[in-house]
């Protein structure tokens, strides 16, 4: 397995693998856990060759966000590729990745599914997301990319990207991983100190009770909504909507197409740590 720096060099390696073979993308920012390892396991099944980036993108975090603490840990990511059968690590600087973070081309998602959920707390966040995404597709020009379901905004925006730019790759949903106690697994949950990580249990436990409530027959939108922001009483929740899953809109009576999602702030003595999380209803 070879960790490449530059976008020339990866071109190079590509343009051999290309002939024969098809390329398996799965970007990423590192600190890499199960739920990576799952959607490499699901690259290397289906490709000849797969990719894993890491870069944490800085075009993709607000100004108060959590950039410079984000966890860089390129060793051990190197290790958990190596052992999965990974070809190739690309792994740019900044610079490598944007000759000016400012002064540059950007993909700016222009529909208003942008604005809600995440997009209305994290203003330019997806314009961040979909920018480093293209770049990384026109990059890799990769067959197959791989998006976990925990994002699950972004990987709306990110299937839609592929439709209206005409992108000639297919994007592969992986389902969320999670913990043995329901949290799902994200870098950010190694921010959160003790007793955070007891209260962020709240998430999936608020998810899980309204998913079994709506196999029960319970089919009120708001009814599911109200349970569950009862289960996540004290905790500072951003949001918890339940929306149609394939046209990301607010609904009224849920369906088999419908996705509760939520995000909630925990703040602590050194920040505050955001989580997201979300079930398929
Ligand atoms: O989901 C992530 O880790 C990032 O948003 C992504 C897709 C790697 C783009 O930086």
């Amino acid at each position: 397995m070879k960790v490449i720096k530059t976008i020339k060099e990866l071109r190079e390696i590509l343009k051999e693998a290309r002939k024969n073979k098809t390329i398996g993308l799965v970007p990423t920012m590192g600190a890499l856990h199960l739920g990576h390892a799952s959607l490499i396991k699901n690259s290397t099944k289906e490709n000849d060759f797969t990719v894993v980036s890491i870069f944490v993108n800085p075009t993709q975090f607000g100004p108060n966000e959590d950039y410079n603490k984000y966890p860089r840990t390129l060793e051990a990511d190197s290790k958990i590729c190596e052992e999965l059968d990974v070809d190739v690590i690309f792994s740019p600087s900044p610079d490598e990745m944007y000759a000016d973070q400012n002064e540059s081309t950007f993909v700016c998602p222009a529909y208003s599914d942008i604005n809600k959920l995440c997009g209305k707390s994290r203003p330019g966040h997806f314009d961040g997301v979909a920018t480093v995404v293209s770049k990384l597709f026109n990059i890799v020009k990769p067959d197959r990319a791989y998006f976990g379901e925990k994002d699950a905004q972004q990987l709306f925006i990110i299937k839609k990207m592929v439709r209206d730019l005409n992108f000639d790759i297919e994007i592969v949903p992986c389902p969320i991983i999670r913990e043995k106690d329901g949290l799902a697994l994200s870098s950010r949950n190694t921010y959160l100190n003790q007793e955070n990580r007891k209260r962020a249990l709240k998430l999936s436990k608020a998810l899980f009770t309204i998913k079994e409530m709506s196999q029960k027959g319970i089919k009120n939108a708001e009814q599911l909504v109200d349970t569950a922001l009862s289960i996540l009483e004290n905790e500072d929740v951003e949001y918890f909507e339940i929306l149609d899953l394939n046209k990301f809109e607010k609904i009224d009576t849920i369906s088999n197409e419908s996705i509760a999602l939520c995000a909630v702030k925990f703040p602590q003595e050194n920040g505050t740590v955001r989580l997201i999380d979300n079930i398929k209803l």
